[in-house]
């Protein structure tokens, strides 16, 4: 297949890029019907693109795009259990996690036998049926992952923490740095601490070192008896976890067509059914699913994902946006940048098409963010005012989790005005010297929900996967593998050794041979080099 982006169709967008070149969302705006045009919504999210610098021309013309790259065709080819995974040779099935049996994925017997053993399991620890060896009840939840086996649980734990039960607390540790466990555990005890080691390969360096310390810390204080009960695993290698000590009824499978950055419906989820209940959990899966059906079935110029993705493209690869803030004015969903940052780089961060050619034109931008108002008082100085443009997403919810005084018509009406800052900008006058003035015409999009509760978040995160699917159609990348985290893991390896036990790593760069000795000397390092 010819690459998209030297379509025609992508062709008339940059004609198109040019024409317009000198609009500017101050008059743009102008227009009373342009916010009911270009706003779309499913169920309570509120999707408008109005404040981007396109027309309804920009949009039917991006449609025409993702039609000619055949969207639809490579849609309904994941849902189908194709391998469309190529360099891996995997099907990409987690919209199968959140399906019903009458969506009719072929794996669905599956994946209902695993929900219905972390239903039992977190009744049995609601229930103090299962309680830590000493007799006391479960008190905190220590997921230890790293990447997708982290940040999906994290940010719903938090995103939902107004939904948690009493009694369990959840608590993440991902960081190889000794600091990350250590600090953790000084906060548990270990008669009434639960573990869910997290690991789709459970080979992961960062993960399985902090898991054999987590549980020398058990063991040293209950004895190792007390691993196969405090200890669970959610992992695609039983095997290994079962080596580990983990019993039957404490592994959680998962399967290789479920991607670690698509995984939160899966049993790493476990944290969330632990900690906030099972019901919560399936009404996040049931949020998706809307999403998802939505997604299957609706033209692509009504789709939501499609035209955040159509969007998203517009100002990467036409207005030139290299980098793409996600800025969720909501305290609640202070995960969503570093969540979104893993699945849109991690997926589309490539430079190499399907075909294994160079791609034609640029693919994911970087992606970053805070929460507001936080970020107003960091990096929004160089949104305004900065010499590159950035694109941004603004999210918010209409009612606050936890009312107070006017807290949140204050956080509202700066989540509408930096929008508004950033379409209209400031021009220059007898009152507003050069350094006051402020472009505008910076591209956003504002998400509205009317509340967080797990359903309203299911839809929006199975937004953004599908934003990345349609965009990785249109880059003509493969959004599932994520061969870029291997060259840094693989020269570890040696460094690993040096470090430990002396010598040098053949080849060593200059660089790297200085730091590594600048380590060893203030380590204070023995004639060998290494600690041993
Ligand atoms: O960073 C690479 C990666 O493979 C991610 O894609 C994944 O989410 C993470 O490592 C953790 O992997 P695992 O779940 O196998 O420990």
């Amino acid at each position: 297949m010819p690459s998209p982006t030297r379509s025609p169709a992508w062709q008339t967008l940059a004609d198109h890029h040019r024409a317009a070149g000198s609009l500017h969302l101050r008059d743009l705006l102008k227009d009373g019907g342009r916010s009911e045009a270009l706003t779309f919504a499913l169920d309570g999210l509120v999707l408008d693109l109005s404040k981007n610098r396109i027309t309804e021309q920009t949009l039917s013309l991006l449609t025409g795009l993702a039609a000619a790259c055949g969207v639809e065709a490579q849609r309904d080819a994941m849902a189908g259990g194709d391998a469309i995974n190529g360099t891996e040779n995997r099907a990409v099935l987690h919209m199968a996690l959140r399906a019903r049996a009458e969506d009719g994925f072929a794996v669905h017997g599956e994946v209902a036998a695993v929900l219905a053993a972390m239903a039992a399991f977190t009744a049995e620890v609601e229930s103090g049926a299962r309680k830590g060896a000493t007799g006391r009840a479960f008190a905190d939840v220590v997921n230890i992952g790293i990447g997708g086996s982290d940040q999906g649980p994290r940010l719903v734990c938090r995103a939902l923490a107004p939904y948690r039960r009493r009694g369990l607390t959840p608590r993440f540790v991902s960081n190889i740095d000794s600091t990350d466990l250590t600090e953790t555990l000084n906060a548990c005890d270990p008669e009434t601490t639960l573990f869910v080691v997290s690991s789709k390969t459970f080979t992961t360096q960062e993960t399985m070192t902090n898991a054999m310390t987590a549980r020398r810390w058990l063991t040293e204080a209950l004895g190792s008896d007390a691993v196969a009960r405090h200890f669970c695993a959610v992992t695609t290698n039983t095997e290994a976890a079962r080596d580990f000590g983990m019993t039957e009824e404490s592994l959680f499978g998962f399967w290789d067509w479920v991607g670690g950055r698509f995984s939160v419906w899966s049993a790493i989820g476990l944290p969330i059914a632990l900690t906030a209940g099972m019901d919560v959990f399936r009404d996040f899966l049931a949020g998706a699913r809307d999403m998802d059906r939505h997604f299957l079935e609706t033209p692509l110029a009504r789709n939501l994902p499609v035209l955040l993705a159509l969007v998203g493209v517009w100002n990467r690869d036409f207005e030139g946006a290299a980098a793409h803030a996600v800025l969720p004015y909501d305290q609640l969903l202070e995960g969503l940048p570093g969540y979104l940052q893993q699945l849109e780089m991690e997926s589309n961060g490539k430079a190499v098409d399907r075909d294994g050619a160079p791609v034609a034109r640029p693919t994911a931008p970087v992606v970053f963010g805070q929460a507001g108002t936080n970020g107003q008082h960091a990096f929004y100085q160089l949104l305004h005012q900065g010499t590159d443009l950035v694109s941004a997403d603004f999210i918010a919810a209409v009612h606050a989790a936890n009312p107070a005084g006017d807290h949140q018509d204050k956080l509202l009406a700066n989540f509408l005005a930096q929008t508004r800052a950033l379409a209209l900008g400031r021009d220059a006058g007898p009152d507003v010297p050069p350094h006051k003035v402020f472009p505008g015409n910076r591209p956003t999009t504002s998400i509205l929900v009317d509340r967080l509760d797990p359903r309203a978040l299911g839809m929006l995160l199975a937004l953004y996967e599908h934003k990345v699917f349609v965009q990785g159609v249109l880059w003509n990348v493969n959004s599932f593998d994520q061969f870029g985290v291997e060259l840094g893991k693989e020269l570890a390896t040696p460094l690993l050794g040096a470090l430990a036990r002396g010598g040098e790593p053949e080849d060593l760069d200059a660089s790297t041979r200085a730091l590594l000795n600048r380590i060893r000397t203030v380590r204070g390092d023995g004639d060998g080099g290494g600690r041993a």
